[in-house]
């Protein structure tokens, strides 16, 4: 007689895309299935009593995954699936330490994600949010010469940090809005920047040459608050400074006083530190400020991709398989 064989547990963190549950629902006898089934996060003591035991876990970037949540889960634990191309909520350390494999969503939505970032220069740098308000509000009374001008890109020096996927995605529908230079900063020159005329140059002479910088680098040690005092105080008077990579990149407090004082022209952020952003948040008191809440990648079918590959790896990781895309550590 055959032994009957003991389903996996899988733990995912939140409600996800149909795409990704059909594709779950297939797969019977892989697994059996526990979600914390809602919109908004799960809270941390619930997370930590619903992945014991787990082998799979399918989480979000708000999920904070470190060595108590791991210690938790405890040694059954076999793949951690991220529907997300960041990973920098994940201890990377504590994970290899422990042979967990982990999956995550890069490519799928690098043009969404690009796409948002341009809307959101566009809309910062031509103080959209502003006219809108304006002619909601009776403010406008008249065409009017001097009012609400703002930047545009046609002739100008654009600046990426990091020409990765989305760096790329971004400078490529930048430059036929007329771009003149395209600078870009990174560990490494890279290849690909020649398709676009990128230049690697230091980044002090990104932030000082720059009428448009655009982030575009993971979160790592190295890029944690590297938008500070000193990066802003370089920056030309008339630059707009944009932000879709994480909200850490950056230090808040500094970008403030660099946009009160007039120090940058304006800013557009679709990440934070928190997220969400407290209302009370001085930053929202600026009218040269844009902020999104995160929605780089938010069209209904970069969503439903990214879903179905997360569970595609989910199942590829609890099975022993190939994931479709598997972050080597
Ligand atoms: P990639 O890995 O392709 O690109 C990351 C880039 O960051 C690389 O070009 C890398 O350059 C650069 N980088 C790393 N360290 C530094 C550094 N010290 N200084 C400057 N650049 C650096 O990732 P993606 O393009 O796919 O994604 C990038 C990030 O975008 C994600 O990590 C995520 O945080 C964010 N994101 C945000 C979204 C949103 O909704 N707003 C949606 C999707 C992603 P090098 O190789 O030279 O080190
Ligand atoms: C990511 O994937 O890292 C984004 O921030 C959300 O899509």
């Amino acid at each position: 007689m055959n032994a009957v064989r003991e389903l996996m547990k899988v733990f995912i963190t939140r409600r996800i895309p149909e795409e990704g549950m059909k594709i779950l629902s297939g797969a019977t006898g892989v697994c059996e299935v526990s979600q914390w089934d809602s919109d908004e996060p799960v809270p941390r003591a619930e997370l930590l009593k619903r992945v014991q035991g787990a082998h799979g876990l399918l989480c979000l970037l708000s999920d904070k995954i470190d060595a108590e949540v791991l210690d938790a889960a405890g040694p059954n634990l076999k793949v951690i699936s991220t529907m997300s191309v960041g990973f920098d909520h994940l201890a990377l350390d504590e994970i290899k330490k422990r042979g967990i494999r982990i999956g995550y969503t890069p490519d799928v939505l690098t043009d969404a994600t690009a796409e948002l970032t341009v809307a959101l220069l566009l809309a910062t740098a031509r103080r959209l949010p502003e006219g809108v308000e304006e002619v909601k509000t009776g403010g406008w009374s008249s065409w009017k010469p001097l009012w609400l001008c703002g930047y545009g890109l046609s002739g100008s020096t654009v600046g990426v940090i990091g020409l990765g996927r989305i760096g790329m995605a971004i400078a490529q529908r930048l430059l036929p809005f007329g771009v003149k230079r395209l600078l870009y900063t990174g560990r490494t020159a890279k290849a690909h920047a020649a398709e676009v005329n990128g230049e690697f140059v230091p980044l002090d002479t990104l932030v000082s040459e720059s009428d448009f910088i655009v982030v575009s680098c993971s979160l790592t040690p190295e890029t944690q608050g590297l938008c500070d005092e000193a990066f802003f105080s370089k920056m030309k008077k008339t630059a707009v400074f944009i932000n879709s990579s994480r909200g850490a990149v950056v230090n808040q407090e500094d970008l403030y006083e660099a946009l009160k004082s007039g120090q940058i022209a304006a800013a557009g952020l679709d990440v934070t530190t928190p997220e969400p952003l407290p209302t009370n948040h001085p930053l929202l008191t600026l009218k040269n400020c844009v902020v999104l809440p995160h929605i780089g990648s938010a069209t209904y079918s970069t969503r439903g991709v990214m879903s179905a590959l997360t569970v595609q790896n989910l199942l590829g990781g609890l099975q022993g398989l190939d994931m479709p895309s598997e972050l080597r550590l």
